[in-house]
């Protein structure tokens, strides 16, 4: 299959194929955190993304969920549709954590009553800011996008709460991403990894995710090898 470089992000590289519609997701070991301010890379994370990504996408799909999802090709490497993106960051809330702790001034940890929806513009060069209806109307993002947005990150927290739940998880928080194919129908995009979402162990509240990084708390690799094992079928105990 040719490759040819479309994209290189902060922690993965988009491919075009000879295929036209597809694209290949490789997963690098790269991080970054705030706005590509703060770097590192460990082994192994490209490898649970990929991997972890391609589990949830099948997930998903088994349960009437649109993904871009096509198929795993090797370790590190999903073969995606091509979509056309909606410049908007889907953000899932069940318990208050990161940037929602502080906005509302809740204790991190504290479950809401409620799941919360967040739309956030996706722009690094502005903080990929917290906007509402109004905002992404004057940007000309259409009210009946948005709302698929909200939907599609519901349903998809509906499924994937539980989904956690059953391996020891909490799943604190989560950010998707939306797109739209050739015919039209928009569908769940981007990855689902422990750089898009907050995974904290049921039993022991021990963070499993992107924030041991961002908070510079140690045993990030050990946190996501013991992700890729949950959902690899591997049991907490
Ligand atoms: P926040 O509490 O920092 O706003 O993060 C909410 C969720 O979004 C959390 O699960 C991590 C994820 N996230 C990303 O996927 N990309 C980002 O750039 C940021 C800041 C958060
Ligand atoms: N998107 C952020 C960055 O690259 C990373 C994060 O906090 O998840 O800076």
């Amino acid at each position: 299959m040719t490759e040819t470089l479309l994209y290189e992000g902060k922690a993965k590289k988009v491919f075009e194929t000879g295929d036209e519609g597809v694209l290949l997701h490789r997963y690098k070991d790269d991080a970054t955190a705030f706005d590509g301010k703060k770097r590192g890379s460990w082994v192994g994370k490209g490898k649970t993304n990929a991997t972890m990504s391609a589990a949830v996408f099948a997930y998903l799909e088994e349960r009437g969920v649109p993904t871009h999802f096509v198929e795993q090709v090797d370790e590190t490497t999903i073969k995606t549709k091509r979509l056309d993106m909606l410049p908007v960051e889907v953000i899932v809330r069940n318990v208050a954590a990161g940037s929602l702790a502080k906005r509302i001034g809740y204790e991190e940890g504290t479950p809401l009553k409620a799941p919360i929806v967040e739309l956030c513009l996706k722009d690094d060069a502005l903080g990929d800011p917290l906007l509402n209806w109004y905002h992404f109307r004057e940007l000309g993002v259409p009210d009946e996008d948005l709302k698929l947005c909200e939907e599609l990150g519901l349903k998809v927290n509906g499924i994937l709460a539980p989904y956690f739940d059953e391996m020891g998880v909490t799943l604190v928080d989560f950010k998707i991403e939306v797109g739209r194919d050739g015919s039209g129908n928009l569908m769940l995009a981007d990855e689902v990894s422990p750089d898009t979402c907050r995974f904290w162990d049921k039993e022991t509240g021990e963070k499993l995710d992107k924030d041991r990084f961002r908070r510079d708390m140690g045993g990030v690799e050990e946190a996501y090898e013991e992700m890729l094992r949950r959902v690899s079928g591997g049991r907490s105990e």
